[in-house]
């Protein structure tokens, strides 16, 4: 049972049990009901406190159940909320650690509420797209005025209970508790003191205005409005809040309830919560066990002071994990320390780190020169240059000196790990961990798993990960793994679209209104337009037939490697990242076009996004088939977090899933038929084909 009942005197205990988080899932709702009925059939019981075991009042709605039958199965919400306003005796919600979203409504359900301080309070329903819908529009602003509860409602932000306490006015809570261990007494004398009291007070007979009305909600409307643009969540929070100072309580739970499910048929509202269970899902490795033994990893080497080396060490020191780097000259050493030092001062300047933490984090670095060093260290993360021989020289290194069971992770971008894995006599031990630029920013880490590499390692840096705040993703060996793998199909597309009639500034723009962070051209001069040209470099050595546009690499033999050379696709002014079209960039792929002989045509915001977004897709469904990913929801959650794509549309799978795949592969027949595109590579995928075919999905 996942709800206990005991009788402690004359009151009536319900304890929510359901861990982690006493999520309401059917038999917690039920195990309510339950203990309702019987509180209300014992005469002996004059009160009724409800509180939650462990480490929660409730989060709220149980995820175990998202998406599943019983989520709605009565009793839903709704109904035990009424069975708590029925009740005869008194119903006290007795609330510590976490009450969020239906756990919050249930306690506004209640007649009355105690609380602990430092409990987590919020109504977070906005962040996957949707509103409360147990009532939360409905009550909380009747208990802590409309202003504070829009906040709320809108933002989905936790506030702490002391500070909710602080409210003016406010009636969300009764009484707060001295303290989390003298919450449950508390709750109880509470209870014995209003026994007595009738008629019990309930929140939907409290009245709720806002003193300028309408006013009020027009502003509020334009504030929302502008900063949720693609969400259309946010906006309806306020409608519903605003019906709730217009109307009766039961016609305003009505407008909540018509929002609710028209909400939760959006597209965007789907997409958050796919990314919501997909960021659960990466971390489980389908043949990991979840309960694999891990290593425990308790220090950090890193060899390669550089630019990733230095912000992969800022990671650790983070997470107060002792950090030891590894150069071949002391300058190099002295330049990545210099380059960690001014990164945490610039936040200690901005007041986003105290110095007390930042003196903290560097006291947990050291250096050395010494491969001898490295000796005591649990895992070994390995920056330096991406060239296989060197590569080499330091594995053999590493695997001389690490001791047993350490694990050996290279940040290779671009080489085989199965290879460099072979440069030690424990490949077991050697894992891929692709970081992304800037590595102490971006959540998104790749985690490639060689064919030789132990379950072990695999679950303990799936740890280690979540110890550092990185969404880890399993990728197998491949060139460029899922992300890169991917994006040079994108990139490939940009091209042909610039030989066929675009310019760089309007493929970008088209793809920038699809939602994406920044297009591909804009992405190119960010990243470097030098990195693309090497691969080509290889590509033609490799696949002499590869089709692709030479424009990159003649903007390339100008020298204008992007925003680190000034000028790239775009003009840059230095110290701006404003993107400046450049005359002579145009000419160059006007004339380039002419050599060709290809008469430009005009092609459509449309064309240019399904031909950039397909070619994700179909390259995805290879990776899938390929057993280089497990599942689409990884590959969505690397586009996601690694390149900016759009959080409204789900990622690059969730999105082809939402069009629909039939129409997907329709789209790519007739790309095919383009002669200056690449018909080879628009063959939909087999197992893209045969999904559209039995018109179902990839998720
Ligand atoms: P970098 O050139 O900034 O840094 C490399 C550092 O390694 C230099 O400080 C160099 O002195 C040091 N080094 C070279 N050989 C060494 C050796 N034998 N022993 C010890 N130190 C040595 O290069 P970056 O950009 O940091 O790249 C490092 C690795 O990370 C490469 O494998 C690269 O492919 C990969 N990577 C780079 C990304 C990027 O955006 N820059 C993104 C993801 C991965």
């Amino acid at each position: 049972m996942t709800a206990q009942y005991q009788v402690h005197g004359n009151v009536a205990v319900i304890t929510l049990n359901n861990p982690p988080v006493n999520g309401l899932g059917l038999s917690t709702r039920q195990g309510i009901a339950d203990g309702m009925a019987s509180a209300n059939a014992d005469a002996a019981v004059t009160a009724i406190v409800i509180t939650g075991a462990g480490k929660a009042f409730s989060g709220g709605a149980d995820i175990k159940e998202f998406g599943s039958p019983k989520a709605g199965q009565e009793p839903n919400l709704n109904s035990v909320i009424a069975v708590l306003e029925a009740s005869a005796k008194p119903v006290i919600a007795a609330m510590h650690t976490v009450a969020m979203g239906g756990g919050l409504e249930l306690a506004m359900g209640c007649h009355y509420r105690v609380v602990a301080p430092g409990c987590s309070v919020a109504l977070p329903e906005v962040k996957l797209g949707l509103l409360p819908g147990a009532g939360g529009t409905q009550r909380l602003p009747r208990l802590i005025g409309v202003e504070a509860a829009l906040n709320m409602i809108v933002t989905g932000e936790a506030v702490k209970s002391e500070m909710l306490a602080m409210v003016p006015g406010q009636k969300l809570f009764d009484k707060v508790a001295a303290s989390a261990d003298t919450l449950a007494e508390e709750a109880l004398a509470f209870a014995r003191s209003v026994a007595d009291v009738r008629p019990l007070p309930l929140v939907r007979n409290l009245p709720c205005k806002h003193p300028q009305g309408d006013a009020y909600f027009q502003f509020a409307r334009n504030m929302v409005n502008g900063m949720s643009k693609n969400f259309p969540a946010p906006a309806k929070c306020v409608d519903a809040v605003q019906a709730a100072t217009k109307k009766k309580f039961d016609d305003g739970m009505a407008v909540e309830r018509e929002i609710f499910i028209a909400l939760m048929a959006t597209p965007e509202s789907k997409s958050l919560r796919h990314i919501f269970l997909a960021e659960r899902a990466a971390s489980k490795i389908p043949d990991v066990p979840s309960d694999t033994p891990v290593r425990e990893i308790k220090s950090i080497a890193v060899i390669g002071a550089g630019t990733m080396g230095g912000g992969i060490a800022m990671n650790f020191l983070n997470a107060g994990i002792p950090v030891k780097m590894l150069e071949m000259k002391q300058e190099a050493l002295d330049r990545g320390i210099a380059t960690i030092r001014k990164n945490y001062e610039s936040q200690v300047k901005k007041g986003k780190l105290k110095q007390d933490k930042y003196d903290q984090r560097m006291s947990l670095l050291s250096t050395t020169l010494s491969y001898d060093d490295l000796a005591g260290t649990d895992m070994v993360i390995e920056a330096v240059f991406e060239e296989i021989g060197v590569k080499e020289a330091v594995f053999k290194e590493l695997d001389r000196v690490m001791k047993p069971g350490a694990i050996l992770a290279s940040n290779t971008s671009t080489l085989d790990v199965d290879k460099i894995a072979s440069f030690t006599k424990r490949p077991e031990d050697v894992v891929g961990l692709h970081f992304f630029s800037p590595a102490n920013v971006m959540k998104l880490l790749e985690v490639v798993r060689g064919k030789k590499t132990a379950k072990d390692v695999m679950a303990t840096v799936m740890v280690v990960a979540k110890k550092i705040k990185k969404i880890a993703v399993v990728s197998g060996v491949c060139d460029g793994f899922i992300g890169n793998r991917m994006v040079e199909q994108y990139g490939r597309q940009g091209g042909f679209l610039l030989d066929e009639g675009c310019t760089p500034a309007q493929v970008d723009k088209a793809i920038e209104k699809f939602g994406f962070a920044m297009g591909p051209f804009r992405m190119g001069d960010l990243a470097g337009n030098d990195i693309g040209w090497a691969i080509r470099k290889r590509r033609v050595v490799e696949q002499p037939d590869m089709k692709y546009s030479k424009t990159a690499d003649l903007l390339c033999e100008k020298g204008r490697f992007g925003q680190k050379t000034g000028a790239g696709w775009y003009d840059y002014v230095a110290g701006k990242r404003d993107a400046i079209p450049n005359a002579d960039v145009v000419k160059m792929i006007e004339d380039h076009r002419k050599a060709l002989g290809i008469t430009p045509r005009k092609i459509s915001d449309e064309e240019i996004v399904q031909r950039l977004v397909y070619a994700l897709v179909n390259e995805g469904a290879r990776i899938l088939e390929e057993g280089i990913s497990s599942k689409a929801s990884d590959i969505d959650m690397v586009y996601l977090m690694g390149y900016g794509f759009p959080i409204h549309r789900g990622g690059p799978m969730n999105y082809a899933d939402q069009v629909g795949l039939f129409n997907v592969v329709q789209a790519m027949k007739r790309f095919a038929q383009n002669p200056l595109d690449d018909a080879k590579f628009w063959a939909p995928a087999p197992l893209l084909a045969k999904l559209a075919a039995e018109g179902k999905t990839f998720n």
